[in-house]
């Protein structure tokens, strides 16, 4: 049974290292995931990968089928997740190109399909979410990129924003006073929906630019793919140095 996935964001559709075995178009009651799921071995286990915005990546934050794709990963024997995500850098220490751990989320999104706790239920269920990460999980993807020899921020707060358009600058002043340290668009619903499903989810999160009103320079898609190809190597250390071990 294959145990772990990863969810890959924007800039990474497929993972060169993964030799697939098959590939497998999934119907949930939810509807179909993003993209088909990616059997295969990558570091001698057996992991699924997603594209979450399918393959080739065509579908917007707040379109991605996130409860498809979380109840696909479970119901194909998924009990850990590893989530890439690509983020702004609110804080200072949050820079182009640095890999950053989240232990914490402030959940700006709206009007996605956030629960499977809403209809036909028995009983109303309210999951715990006081630490939305999987601990364990998360400190061995430190442990693995401090192993790679890179200074990966080992907490942050990750504001989730609706897009699909960039922040304004005073949202992101606001989103610093709150306490998010990065921001991204596709970090929520997709953890709490994993805790919905019992299952061990933590992100890898690589900024991929400065956020609105942190750097001088215009933010344009060409230098968030830049920085993301450039920070892809890093990702696959770290994915190599985690996936032996869990
Ligand atoms: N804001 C929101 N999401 C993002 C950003 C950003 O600046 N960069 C990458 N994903």
């Amino acid at each position: 049974m294959t145990e772990l996935a990863i969810i890959g964001g924007t800039g990474l559709t497929l993972l060169n290292e993964i030799v697939i075995t098959r590939q497998e178009a999934w119907k949930t009651p939810y509807g179909e995931p993003s993209a088909a799921l990616v059997f295969g071995r990558f570091g001698g286990k057996e992991v699924i990968f997603l594209a979450r915005h399918g393959n080739p990546p065509t579908i917007p934050p707040h379109r991605v089928n996130y409860r498809g794709n979380i109840w696909a990963l479970k119901e194909s024997g998924v009990k850990k997740i590893i989530s890439i995500n690509s983020v702004g850098g609110i804080t200072a220490t949050m820079y182009p190109g640095r890999l950053v751990f989240p232990n914490q989320i402030i959940d700006y999104t709206h009007s996605r399909a956030h629960t499977f706790f809403e209809d036909d239920l028995t009983a109303l269920t309210h999951v715990d979410f006081t630490e939305p990460y999987c601990e364990e999980l998360r400190a061995t993807l430190i442990s693995a990129a401090r192993k790679a020899a890179l200074a990966p921020a080992d907490s942050a707060t990750y504001g989730a924003t609706q897009g699909p358009r960039l922040e304004t600058a005073r949202e992101i002043e606001r989103m610093e006073r709150d306490g998010c340290d990065v921001v991204g668009m596709t970090g929520m619903p997709e953890a709490a929906l994993s805790r919905e499903l019992g299952l061990c989810y933590a992100a890898c999160a690589v900024v991929a630019n400065w956020a609105a009103g942190r750097s001088h320079e215009k933010i344009t898609m060409q230098a968030i793919e830049a920085n993301l190809t450039a920070a892809m190597e890093n990702i696959h250390r770290v994915l190599a140095n985690t996936i032996p071990i869990i």
